[in-house]
């Protein structure tokens, strides 16, 4: 590290599925601030798919590595002379995204001789409620509920070096129900906004849908079943093309309300389980403003702490991975620079 002093300028990516992302943040004796947090979406690309193709999401991250980078710098107002650390995120994800961002990291890291760390993209997630409310001693232990693409997990977090998973989705993630639900009813991809919008014009108490593992004596929690039971609700309705236009949003706040409610339950059971207060929610399915409301309602009645990152840092950053990068750096990084270059992407690293 050039600087040893208390001011660190870290450089995160994100590049694990089709989002990607370049930030830049401070920290200083005031604390941890973000500086730009440039975001390349591709939701139109894959919108027409119905899903993510993973080699269109790669070949897009080639193109917006380096526009990215530049305007990220270019708005943080720092050129990379200034950047003493390095963030990326090295997994879980899509094995030809992570590589973009984390090859792009490691070239600035050999080049300019500035450490890198690598991240796991749902450690990113756990903590980014706290890029916007200060993190204390008094923040933990907190249960972590990370919902998104690909998870449904819930995590018991006792310090940022001790997170232990302790509930999960057995089968689909929440937010891989909204999306294959959506993109069934001709919606298209992602699922999980639009049919956030389209549920607030529906009734939710209209479809009763089973609650899958409401009972189950552990945390772990199921989605599949709920899914089948709504394409075959909408199914006996006529089918996607069909169905009136009013019951389709019947339907959608019905699931809505579903899946917020199995996610309250499961989540305030760990807080019994381990004696825990505080309830953090992540992730992109954390955008959703009816787990929000359920969340913030229930708990509140049940003498919790409930925090969300604002809705902006729920969906994928790299904000995010630079606030947990602060945390990872090492003591004497120089003489690990080996270690560092050997970083690999790890499509299945599981925290
Ligand atoms: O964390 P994220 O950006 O990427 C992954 O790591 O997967 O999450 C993306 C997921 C998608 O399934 C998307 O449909 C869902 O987040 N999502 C939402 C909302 N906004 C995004 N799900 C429910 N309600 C939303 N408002
Ligand atoms: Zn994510």
């Amino acid at each position: 590290m050039k600087d040893s002093g208390i001011r660190i300028i870290n450089l995160a990516f994100e590049s694990s599925c089709d989002d990607f992302s370049c930030a830049v943040l401070l920290k200083d004796e005031n604390g941890i601030k973000i500086l730009s947090n440039i975001i390349y979406s591709q939701d139109y690309i894959h919108n027409i798919y119905g899903g993510v193709v993973p080699e269109l999401a790669s070949r897009n991250h080639i193109k917006a590595s380096l526009p990215a980078l530049k305007i990220a710098l270019a708005e943080a107002g720092v050129t990379l002379k200034d950047v003493n650390l390095i963030s990326a995120t090295a997994g879980p994800g899509l094995v030809g995204s992570l590589l973009i961002g984390l090859m792009e990291a490691k070239t600035i890291s050999f080049a300019l001789n500035i450490p890198l760390v690598k991240i796991n993209h749902i450690e990113g997630h756990i903590f980014s409620p706290f890029l916007e409310i200060t993190e204390t001693a008094e923040s933990f232990p907190f249960v972590a509920l990370v919902i998104s693409g690909g998870h449904t997990h819930i995590y018991l977090v006792k310090s940022h070096s001790n997170i232990n998973l302790v509930g999960r989705t057995r089968d689909d993630a929440c937010g891989e129900l909204f999306d294959k639900v959506s993109n069934y009813l001709g919606f298209g991809y992602p699922g999980g906004k639009i049919i956030d919008e389209l549920a607030e014009k529906g009734n939710k108490d209209a479809f009763k849908f089973p609650l899958p593992m409401i009972h189950s004596r552990n945390l772990d929690m199921s989605f599949s079943g709920l899914k089948t039971a709504v394409i075959s609700t909408v199914d006996k309705l006529g089918g996607p093309v069909k169905i009136q236009e009013n019951i389709v949003y019947d339907v959608l706040a019905s699931v809505r309300e579903a899946v917020a409610k199995l996610l309250y339950k499961k989540t305030a059971a760990a807080c019994y389980v381990y004696g825990v207060k505080t309830i953090v929610v992540s992730g992109g399915v954390s955008a959703n403003s009816r787990i929000r409301s359920i969340f913030n309602d229930y708990g509140k009645n049940n003498n919790f702490k409930i925090i969300f990152p604002s809705v902006s840092l729920s969906t994928d950053n790299a904000a995010m991975i630079g606030y947990a990068g602060f945390f990872k750096f090492p003591v004497d990084p120089c003489a690990n620079r080996e270690e560092f270059l050997n970083i690999n992407a790890d499509p299945s690293w599981e925290l």
